[in-house]
This record gives C-alpha cells, sequence and structure tokens, in this order.
C-alpha cells in the first residue's frame, strides 16, 4: 500500500478533543541555555551539593573532544569526578545496572548525563537504580521509582529526543526484545544545561535524524488528544524552529545559531510533550527501534509523514496549523515535510533496516501496547497501523 493509499483510507475514528481538559504542568527541572553555559557546572553542583559526580557519556562521543571539555571545566574548578564513556545507543537495562553499581562503588553523590537520549537516559535510570537498590527493570512503568534518586544533570548534545527535560528514560529489555520506560517526575533532571556550541560535531546524519525526533515530538503533541492550552504554544513555537534552523543545521554544521535554534527546539518539544503524550509516528517507531535496531529519529522521521497524512483527514484544519508553522505560507504538511526531508537528505526507507511485511504483526503487537496510539487524535486498526508501516518501506 502506497502513502496515497493511507490518505484514501476511511476518514472514521476521529477521537474527541475535551479543550477543557484537566492539566497539571509542572518543571521540576532549571534550564540554562546559551554559549558558554556550560562554564556554570561548577556552581550548579555546588548548589546541590553533589561534590563527586559520575560523568555518563558515550562510546561515539569519547572519541570526540565534548567529554574533555565536561571535565576540564570540573578539573578547572577542582570539582572530583569520575567518567563512564561507555554507553551504547538503545542502552540497555543491564547497562544501566553496570552503571548504578558503578556508582554505587564510587560513592557518586550525583550523575552528569552528556550526550543524546542513550547516555542521558542511561544517567536518569542508573541514578535511580542507584538510589532505590533494584535493577533498572524493576522501575519500568508509571512512578515506580520510590527513593528520589540522586541529583542528575543533562546535558544535551544531539537536537534531539529532549531528554533533559522529561520524565522518561527509554530503556532496552534485552531478554523481551523491547524498548521499556521509567516513567517518573523523580527522573526529572535537576539542571539541564544547553550548550550549543557541543552539539556542532554531530554528524550530518544523526543532526538531521535527532532533529526529526524532535520534529516528531512536536507535531505528535500538538497533534495528541491530549493536547492543552500550555502544551499548544510551545509545540508550535519548536515547529517553527525546527523549520527555521534544521536545515542549515545539517548542512552548515558550525552554524551556532542553528545548532542553538534547533536544540532549543528539541527542549520545547518535550516540554510539550510532557503533558501531551505523542502519536503513532512513535508508537510504530519505538518498537522499530528494538526488533530493527532503526536509530530511534530516523524511524521518527520515516514514520511521520504516513502519520500526518493518516490524521490530517480527520483534522484538516490543526494539520494546516502544523504545516504553516514548518513553512510559513504551507498549509499542506505532506508538502512541507517532503521539501524538509529532500533538503536534509533524509531519503531512510524502513526495508533499508531489513524490515520485510511479515515483520509487521511484531511491530503492531509493541506498539498497541504504547498510550502513544490512545493520544493519536485518529483511532487505528491494526491494519491502518500495517498500511503506515507500509508506507515507509
Ligand atoms: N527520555 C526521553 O524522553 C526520550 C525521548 C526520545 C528518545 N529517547 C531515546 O533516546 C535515544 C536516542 O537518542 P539520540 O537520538 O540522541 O541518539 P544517541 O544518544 O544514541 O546518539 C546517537 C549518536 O550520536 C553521537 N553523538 C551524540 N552527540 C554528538 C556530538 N555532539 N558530536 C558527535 N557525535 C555525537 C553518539 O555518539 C551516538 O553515536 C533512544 O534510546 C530513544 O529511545 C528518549
Ligand atoms: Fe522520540
Amino acid at each position: 500500500m502506497t502513502e496515497t493509499d493511507v490518505q484514501e483510507m476511511t476518514t472514521a475514528g476521529a477521537r474527541r478533543r475535551d479543550p477543557l481538559r484537566q492539566v497539571r504542568y509542572s518543571l521540576p527541572t532549571t534550564i540554562l541555555f546559551g554559549q558558554g553555559v556550560l562554564e556554570e557546572l561548577p556552581a550548579l553542583l555546588e548548589q546541590i551539593k553533589v561534590v563527586n559526580p559520575l560523568l555518563i557519556t558515550d562510546k561515539g562521543l569519547a572519541a570526540t573532544t565534548v567529554p574533555a571539555q565536561v571535565t576540564a571545566v570540573l578539573d578547572k574548578a577542582g570539582v572530583t569526578h569520575a567518567v563512564f564513556d561507555e554507553v551504547q545507543s538503545d542502552p540497555s537495562t543491564h547497562l544501566v545496572d553496570q552503571i548504578a553499581e558503578l556508582v554505587l562503588k564510587g560513592g557518586h553523590d550525583g550523575v552528569i548525563g552528556l550526550g543524546g537520549g542513550s547516555a542521558m537516559d542511561s544517567a536518569k535510570a542508573a541514578a535511580a537504580a542507584a538510589a532505590n537498590g533494584v535493577s533498572s527493570l524493576k522501575l519500568v512503568g508509571q512512578e515506580n521509582v520510590e527513593n528520589a534518586p540522586l541529583p542528575i544533570i543533562a546535558i544535551p548534545t544531539t537536537a534531539g529526543p529532549g531528554s533533559e527535560v522529561t520524565r522518561f528514560a527509554v530503556l532496552t529489555d534485552e531478554k523481551a526484545g523491547a524498548k521499556v520506560s521509567i516513567a517518573s517526575m523523580k527522573i526529572m533532571p535537576v539542571f539541564a544545561i544547553l550548550a550549543p556550541e557541543l552539539t556542532v560535531g554531530l554528524p550530518a546524519k544523526f543532526t538531521s535524524g535527532t532533529g526529526l525526533d524532535a520534529l516528531g515530538h512536536a507535531i505528535e503533541s500538538y497533534g495528541s488528544v491530549w493536547n492543552n492550552p500550555i502544551s499548544e504554544g510551545m509545540a508550535l513555537q519548536a515547529i517553527t524552529l525546527i523549520g527555521q534552523h534544521l536545515r542549515t543545521a545539517t548542512n552548515d554544521p558550525t552554524n551556532l545559531q542553528a545548532r542553538g535554534g534547533m536544540l532549543a527546539a528539541s527542549c520545547i518539544a518535550e516540554l510539550a510533550a510532557n503533558t501531551t503524550r505523542l502519536g503513532l509516528a512513535h508508537a510504530l517507531a519505538v518498537p522499530l527501534g528494538a526488533t530493527h535496531h532503526v536509530p530511534h529519529g530516523l524511524a521518527v522521521g520515516m514514520m511521520l509523514i504516513p502519520m500526518c497524512a493518516f490524521n490530517e483527514q480527520v483534522d484538516p484544519e490543526r494539520y494546516a496549523r502544523i504545516a504553516s508553522a514548518l513553512e510559513p505560507g504551507s498549509t499542506d504538511i505532506v508538502a512541507a515535510l517532503t521539501s524538509l526531508y529532500e533538503d536534509i537528505g533524509m531519503e531512510s526507507r524502513l526495508a533499508e533496516f531489513g524490515v520485510i511485511p511479515e515483520d509487521y504483526d511484531r511491530v503492531i503487537d509493541l506498539a498497541v501496547k504504547s498510550d502513544n496510539v490512545d493520544a493519536n487524535p485518529r483511532e487505528a486498526s491494526r491494519a491502518q497501523l500495517a498500511a503506515l508501516l507500509e508506507a515507509a518501506l
């Protein structure tokens, strides 16, 4: 089935939106944004009385100068610390448990997650596992974190998953072959340090991929039936910033203004999504990370156009507003996304990751368990979910 077939499917299944739905918005994280804010790190640690943090980062970043930039700031201020730099993409609960053990053995009293979603989520989950003396797997689910984690500072280097301001840590349960989430207000970082200069070395394929993850958060949050007046403004602002900056950040990597725009956008998109959940693009993209190791941002990017084509049928005005935020003057979200994808060289298809139609059932079995399906503005049957995957094949 092609994308056009998906668009032509019945428009039935619109979910009702309640403009007076109750919402509670709380943000325990203090956000620092701007060139040079990394210099604040020692003062922030002092403020929360952390004297021996563990810096948690990933293997890929370890080959760049980014971790050294952070340790230099700590060294200059005489802050005792240790570094764990072996986080892998889509971190497993097993890896997180090893980090938690290091936290305890090293007598660390706080963690700094430096990197993309994988490093930040590992830090968040390890801080919680260490404080609760249990495997991270035990903390999976809604609000299962009993003891407050050690203080968490998040420093994103992709833009991005926005994990620096979310109550989620997404991990891989290797035994179950599935992605699982710890969802708890307690794992929200105390500080999020957004320094655009730390993202200039991010290669183009990760810049575009992680940027599409952020765009997915913003579009799906704005489309969510659980959206609210607080989240809507932030989601639209994130979409606007991504429309303005993702092309330049991808094609002119050292452009700090574009990097700053994207870093702000990824953070704001998750500030919106915290109260709304997401939609079908994430519902399908998250399992694809576990079943076929499709990088998260690329998976979201691939599912975004089919999802928008499917959802706009039941709420055309809302998707026209999204289109005009992304590309001023446009009212056609599929066209606006297609033009963006062309400009950033986003050509990925699911087949490249070994996905075949026989896999759809397995992916959909995992997808339907996600509350992102319930938040989507249009109900989707298994056959319709399969059609969305087919459109991205
Ligand atoms: N917690 C949340 O709320 C949340 C939200 C969305 C996604 N996620 C999760 O986040 C993970 C994906 O995060 P991601 O897309 O940031 O990918 P990632 O953290 O796996 O990083 C991708 C790659 O980019 C490299 N990299 C990162 N920053 C760099 C830099 N500045 N310079 C050079 N290389 C750099 C890393 O080494 C890695 O190889 C997934 O596990 C996903 O499920 C979590
Ligand atoms: Fe995401």
